[in-house]
């Protein structure tokens, strides 16, 4: 076969090389990554193959452009390869791409500050790792370093990765199940519900672990208050607060961090996905200096070779700086108002086919009364040239997590979409 010009694809929507590109790409996933996974997605309608990205939009092979309102699952809170934090990697790239590890590296030390400096309270520290569920692993060690205790509480239908440390928090059973026994010493509580949580808490408990709004769960909001009551709840028995705000920080829910909206200080935070700017992968554990104490002690207990590598500490310095210049975090909190009343409106028109709507920020859940809408919604959103995709923990929820560049134009985009493909739905039922 004649080597292929990626870049001829984007010049020319009709360049039949197109299909053998794709061809050959989606074999690879079914001979070498997962056939079953290769399945899905050819199921679904999604048989193409992405080449490049730019703010809300990604162009596949065949020169279609898409809008995402999925932003990788809370990714590209700065939108796709923010010019700004591409042009911050690239000149680092060209200095240093990855760290000695013995020298002190001005990225890293200079990331942990800005953290500190934006993160609620006295969070002050930062350890630097490559992914949330590493955050998270992180998290419920330190919790367990900094307080002698084993216990960890942790709720149903959370989410908080997939490596063993964090399935162990992780409460959905179709992902735990098959890889029982788990880590040892973890209770889940009923999220939203302080009085459950305030009977299985206790002096054995080294830290209760939540997250602020649960994502994957199906964008489950909490009542009024719940934060600050499992604040102090775990105030009173010694135990650690770590609060996941991996899916909800860096903006999404219309505050840099979404506890700020209850005012309440984690001891301990995780941070991933857009933390690092769109751009580069990158996650943080972020704590207060009194839980910070074990490792100041014992330096070497937690490290990571990639963790803190100059390249994700730029892109995310660059990725905050876009947010704090371009007012994101207060865009997310107006365009979510104008998104969540355009999808009201459409619910109470869909009644049948949309059970409820719900969300804070751009972080928006779109329960539909049925399993099977939510892929079927999907697919018909994709053909209307747009991205969604329904919740790991609730197939039954879509949910919209645009780019908070996202303009209210495109909301109106979206929303006229989903009006299509729930007409669609309503016929299909
Ligand atoms: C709240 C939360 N915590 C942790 C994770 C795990 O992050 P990662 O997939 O980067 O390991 C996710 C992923 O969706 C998440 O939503």
């Amino acid at each position: 076969m004649a080597l292929f010009r990626e870049e001829e694809l984007n010049e020319n929507p009709v360049n039949p090389e197109a299909e053998n590109y794709c061809a050959e790409i989606i074999g690879h996933y079914e001979e070498n990554v997962n056939p079953a996974m290769a399945k899905l997605f050819r199921f679904m309608g999604l048989g193409t193959v992405e080449i490049r990205s730019s703010g809300v939009h990604i162009y596949d092979a065949h020169g279609r452009e898409y809008l995402d309102c999925l932003g990788g699952y809370g990714v590209f809170n700065v939108g796709h390869s923010h010019p700004r934090v591409i042009s911050a990697v690239k000149q680092q790239l060209d200095k240093m791409p990855l760290s000695s590890k013995v020298l002190f590296s001005a990225p890293q030390g200079r990331l942990a500050a800005k953290l500190a400096e934006i993160t609620p309270g006295d969070l002050q520290y930062s350890f630097f790792c490559n992914s949330g569920a590493e955050a998270v692993e992180g998290s419920l060690k330190l919790a367990r370093l900094a307080t002698g205790r084993a216990k960890i509480i942790a709720t149903t239908n959370a989410f908080h990765g997939k490596t063993l440390g964090a399935l162990s928090a992780t409460g959905r059973d179709v992902f735990r199940q098959p890889c029982e026994p788990l880590m040892p010493g973890f209770t889940h509580v009923p999220f939203g519900d302080s009085a459950a949580l305030d009977r299985v808490c206790d002096e054995q408990t080294a830290a209760v672990i939540v997250e602020p709004i649960q994502g994957e769960g199906g964008i489950v909001l909490p009542p009024e208050g719940y934060l600050a009551e499992v604040k102090e709840i775990c105030r009173s028995r010694g135990a650690l607060l770590i609060l996941d705000e991996v899916q909800t920080g860096m903006g999404r829910t219309g505050k840099l961090f979404a506890c700020e909206h209850d005012r309440v200080v984690p001891d301990i935070m995780a941070l991933a996905k857009a933390l690092g700017g769109g751009v580069m992968p990158i996650g943080a554990i972020v704590a207060r200096p009194e839980v910070w104490e074990v490792l100041v002690t014992h330096p070497f207990l937690h490290t990571s070779t990639f963790g803190g590598n100059p390249l994700a500490c730029t892109a995310a310095l660059a990725g905050i700086d876009v947010l704090r210049e371009e007012k994101l975090v207060e865009g997310a909190a107006r365009k979510g108002e104008y998104f969540l009343e355009q999808l009201r409106q459409l619910q109470r028109r869909f009644p049948d086919i949309i059970r409820e709507v719900r969300g804070r920020g751009l972080l928006i859940g779109l329960e539909l009364t049925q399993e099977g809408l939510g892929g079927f919604v999907m697919a018909e959103m994709f053909d209307a040239g747009i991205l969604v995709a329904y919740t790991l923990n609730n197939p039954k929820v879509i949910r919209l997590e645009p780019p908070l560049t996202i303009s209210e134009g495109q909301i109106d985009q979206v929303v006229g979409a989903l009006e299509g493909a729930m007409a669609k739905a309503r016929e299909s039922i």
